[in-house]
């Protein structure tokens, strides 16, 4: 069956409720367990017959796929303990549409996020489904600067960093997924955000799309020197997205009374890289308040992070910086892109117009 078979398949469906008929459904697996720096051959195509649902179960058709680092050491078997063997679909949140079900809070062509993972569709139970947001006019959104990653900013920059007006806020990864989100809340409380970036067009991204006040190049420039220049009273708040020879850097241009939130390892992920930090002692120096950030652990919160920045997002005043790829055969070198930080923006997966 080809592409615009499915498709119409899934429309016809759509129009005829509660009737189950058997589909194909394309799926990306995991063919092997990468070797340091993903490949796409790591991951293979596949279009199977999709089974008849299950009872109570609703059917989702998948309309973006979020593309997340996190996923590296889900491939590799050992995320916060837990992973997949090969052969398996790759996990993944997504942004469907449901096609098929009975339940009355989950009535047909209603926008849901959940863990569809990389494939067209996927069957879940009620209490799996999260509603997006009715009055978010771009559904991806809830993937990117409204979704997970920019949960994870509020976390790191308003909840445990308390970022005020006065503070130097540092921010690696400073266009993707967290980072374009952690700047704007950033600027928002007032403090001056400096980017850490790479590449002219990621510069440009920072300072004139997302208002960075200072951009440093993190492969052109050197780093320390940089920082000197642009923060010569130290760092305040440094949210640490990506692990060493950044963390221990910046942690040396701490000022005296600095936060420091540690929330990613993007340099460790590929496996060839081990992340130290500095010396304990260059905390204790510097009586400096150090943070771990989980997201899951802000969950509860989720519903007024998105009562509080959806409103914000559709009135315009909030960026949202996404790189998209059309289909999911493009999913496995979209993400080997975004292990090697060759992404430009939060990275999403389009399976529907
Ligand atoms: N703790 C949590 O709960 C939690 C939740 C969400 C995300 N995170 C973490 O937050 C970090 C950012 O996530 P994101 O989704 O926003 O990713 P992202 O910024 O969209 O993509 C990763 C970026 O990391 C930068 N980078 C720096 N050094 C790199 C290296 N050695 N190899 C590859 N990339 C490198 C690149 O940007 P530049 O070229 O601009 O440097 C790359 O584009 C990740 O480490 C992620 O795991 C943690």
């Amino acid at each position: 069956m080809v592409w615009y078979d499915v498709i119409s398949l899934s429309s016809l469906r759509s129009q005829r409720p509660g009737v189950t008929e058997t589909v194909e459904n394309t799926a990306v697996l995991l063919a092997k367990r990468p070797e340091g720096l993903p490949t796409p051959e790591d991951f293979s195509v596949v279009t199977r017959p999709l089974t008849s649902r299950d009872a109570g179960k609703i059917r989702c058709e998948t309309i973006f796929l979020s593309l997340d680092p996190y996923m590296r050491s889900v491939i590799a078997g050992n995320h916060l303990g837990h992973g997949i063997a090969p052969g398996e679909v790759v996990p993944g949140e997504v942004i469907a549409k449901v096609t098929e079900s009975e339940h009355p809070d989950w009535p047909l062509n209603t926008l849901v996020r959940c863990e569809g993972g990389w494939q067209q569709f996927s069957d879940q139970t009620p209490d799996s489904l999260a509603r997006v947001p009715s009055q978010l006019s771009r559904p991806s959104l809830a993937l990117s600067i409204l979704g997970m990653p920019g949960l994870t900013a509020w976390a790191g920059m308003v909840d445990l960093a308390k970022v005020g007006p006065g503070d130097v806020v540092v921010i690696p990864a400073a266009v993707g997924g967290v980072g374009a989100m952690a700047a704007q809340l950033a600027r928002r409380a007032g403090a001056t955000t400096v980017a850490i970036t790479s590449g002219a067009e990621k510069r440009r991204i920072a300072t004139e799309t997302l208002g960075y006040d200072h951009c440093i190049d993190r492969i052109e420039e050197d780093l320390g020197t940089a920082l000197e220049r642009i923060a010569p009273d130290g760092v305040s708040v440094y949210f640490d997205l990506v692990g060493d020879p950044t963390l221990t850097t910046v942690a040396t241009h701490l000022a005296v009374g600095g936060r420091v939130v540690l929330c990613g390892l993007i340099q460790d992920y590929n496996g060839n890289h081990k992340t130290t930090g500095p010396h304990p002692g260059l905390w204790i120096t510097k009586r400096a308040t150090v943070s771990g950030l989980v997201v899951y652990d802000y969950e509860p919160q989720r519903q007024a992070f998105e009562a509080e920045f959806v409103p914000l997002a559709e009135a315009g005043e909030l960026t949202a910086n996404e790189e998209f790829h059309d289909g999911l055969d493009a999913a496995p070198a979209a993400f080997c892109r975004l292990m090697r930080g060759l992404n430009s923006g939060k990275v999403v997966v389009r399976l529907v117009d």
